[in-house]
């Protein structure tokens, strides 16, 4: 089902803030997004959202006219009007942090880089020196990969280890030079065993590249 596009007018755009404003007819999306700042949302009518979000998940969303919500930087969805009435807000993004968005750019590649199994889209997130430390391995720090050529060695293992592999449920966070992903592992073993394991990634960065990859995951066990 193609579903028609709901189309933002910007109201101001004056290098701080960016205000757009959104109507959406019954049925219609923004499309697939990326928030790069924290914003503002204020409907200026009732309304039923839908939410889609990575991994597959969706949510429903009121939308109260008048009742301003808001949200940082990092969110992914799309965004549809599940009423049978129009619906419109109000959308104020705060962009005095353009590094932290471009880095929250970058964590979003990544994780869609991991889930298309595209070894060259991961490394070009990465930088020429980077390094990747394993959640498991025979030293404090897992298993250390130095290097862009050990660590693009390190992920084709890791892919090969595992035929079927997703990363569910992502949430990234920016503080200065380091960064969060949060994500939830679903596969299957070369045995066929499936794996379901919540984990994350401490990240450093370098410009709006990663620098390093530091891999922590929960051990099940009973
Ligand atoms: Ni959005």
């Amino acid at each position: 089902m193609t579903r028609p596009s709901a189309k933002p007018v910007v109201l101001i755009d004056d290098g701080r803030i960016i205000a757009r404003e959104w109507r959406f007819v019954p049925g219609a999306e923004t499309g697939w997004h990326i928030h790069g700042h924290d914003y503002v949302i204020v409907p200026l009518t009732n309304g039923a959202l839908l939410l889609e979000e990575p991994g597959g998940g969706t949510r429903s969303a009121e939308l109260r006219q008048h009742a301003p919500y808001t949200r940082r930087a990092g969110v992914e969805h799309n965004v549809v009007n599940a009423g049978d009435a129009d619906l419109a807000f109000l959308e104020v993004e705060i962009i005095d942090r353009p590094l932290d968005a471009a880095r929250l750019a970058t964590l979003s590649r990544f994780m869609n880089a991991w889930n298309a199994r595209d070894i060259d889209a991961l490394m070009n997130c990465m930088t020429n020196d980077c390094a990747f430390h394993a959640s498991g391995g025979p030293e404090a720090e897992g298993r250390r990969y130095q290097g862009a050529s050990a660590v693009r060695a390190a992920y084709q293992a890791l892919f090969e280890a595992y035929p079927e592999a997703a990363w569910t449920q992502a949430r990234h966070l920016v503080v200065g030079d380091r960064g969060l992903s949060e994500w939830r592992f679903v596969g299957r073993d070369r045995k066929g065993t499936s794996v379901e394991v919540d984990g994350c990634d401490l990240l450093e960065f370098d410009g709006e590249l990663i620098r390093l990859k530091d891999s922590y995951r929960k051990a099940r066990s009973g």
